[in-house]
């Protein structure tokens, strides 16, 4: 299978998974609906392909994948709720989102905040029930660490409190941001896949490695493209960043040393990948397709 075959059969996996999770009778709520409207909206589903990949490039068959679809729809179910919250009036305020309307547009705010709180507790609970509860609780960790006050939640804090400053944050508190917002759930989908994967300590750390700097270079890309798309190609509403005065990796140092550095953490991430020899390539071209994508 080539790059995109296998990316496609990956997301048909999740896409799969989640809606094993819905039955027909519970969606007739607005809070079922609402959690649905958002996860089917259509994501990339990025962070569930980094679980699978992560898990077959460590070639032991530790987990079924009955396991590893579970974790990969939890991280999205998880990834989806902090999209919701980012969208709110009191965040970022954003009224399109997946080639749709948000979340709190197409129903209301308060439905929006529970929807996001509901599809977080989702996330936890399905991973609980797998039946090797040692690898739940380790992935529920990783998942849990990642999405908190010490990752995406801490760097949401820190986004929202540097909007609008007069002085402009240095490159290392604006790394510090995105590491934690963006960063940190990227690297728990490397961390869960290489637990599902029975991954040995130095596969694990050269995973560590590659999503560090993957997470960075998927984030200034984000600020890039921000600034280069348009709302059509984008899924949401291009030119956000500038409406709420964010810092970006583009404000501070401009488009083309912005992405000379997606480039170089690219570069970075693919040279991690060493230790995995051919078997690297299909996170290889992950890593290309952070900087090549449009949306
Ligand atoms: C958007 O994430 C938010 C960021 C962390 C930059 P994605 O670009 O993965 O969004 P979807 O899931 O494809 O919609
Ligand atoms: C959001 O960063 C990161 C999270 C949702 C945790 P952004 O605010 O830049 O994401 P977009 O551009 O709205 O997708
Ligand atoms: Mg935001
Ligand atoms: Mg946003
Ligand atoms: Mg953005």
């Amino acid at each position: 299978m080539d790059f995109q075959e296998q990316a496609k059969h990956y997301k048909l996996r999740v896409e799969a998974q989640l809606a094993t999770w819905f039955d027909a009778q519970a969606v007739s709520s607005s809070l079922h609906q609402a959690m649905l409207y958002s996860l089917n909206a259509g994501g990339k589903r990025v962070r569930p392909i980094l679980v699978y990949a992560c898990a077959d490039i460590c070639q032991v068959d530790t987990s079924s994948k009955s396991d590893q679809d579970c974790a990969a729809a939890a991280i999205e179910s998880l990834h989806t709720y902090s999209l919701i919250h980012d969208d709110l009036p009191a965040m970022d305020d954003d009224d399109l989102r997946r080639g749709l309307a948000t979340c709190h547009v197409k129903f209301d705010e308060a439905t929006a905040i529970l929807a996001g709180d509901a599809l977080q507790g989702l996330a936890y609970e399905k991973l609980s029930l797998l039946d090797d509860e040692v690898l739940a609780c380790r992935l529920i960790r990783a998942l849990s660490s990642a999405a908190g006050a010490e990752g995406m939640v801490a760097g949401q804090m820190l986004d929202l409190e540097a909007e609008g400053q007069e002085l402009d944050l240095s490159l290392s508190e604006l790394e510090c941001i995105h590491r934690n917002k963006t960063g940190a759930l990227i690297i728990a989908a490397a961390q869960m896949g290489a637990l599902l994967g029975g991954a040995s300590p130095e596969q694990s750390r050269a995973l560590a490695t590659y999503a560090s700097a993957l997470g960075l270079a998927f984030q200034v890309q984000d600020d890039i493209l921000d600034v280069v798309s348009d709302s059509e190609t984008l899924g949401k509403t291009q030119g956000s960043d500038i409406s709420n005065n964010k810092s970006t990796y583009v404000s501070l140092l401009g488009l083309q040393e912005a992405q000379a550095l997606a480039k170089q953490l690219v570069e970075q991430a693919k040279q991690s990948l060493t230790v995995f020899a051919e078997r690297g390539q299909f996170l290889s071209e992950l890593a290309d397709y952070i900087t090549h994508r449009k949306n």
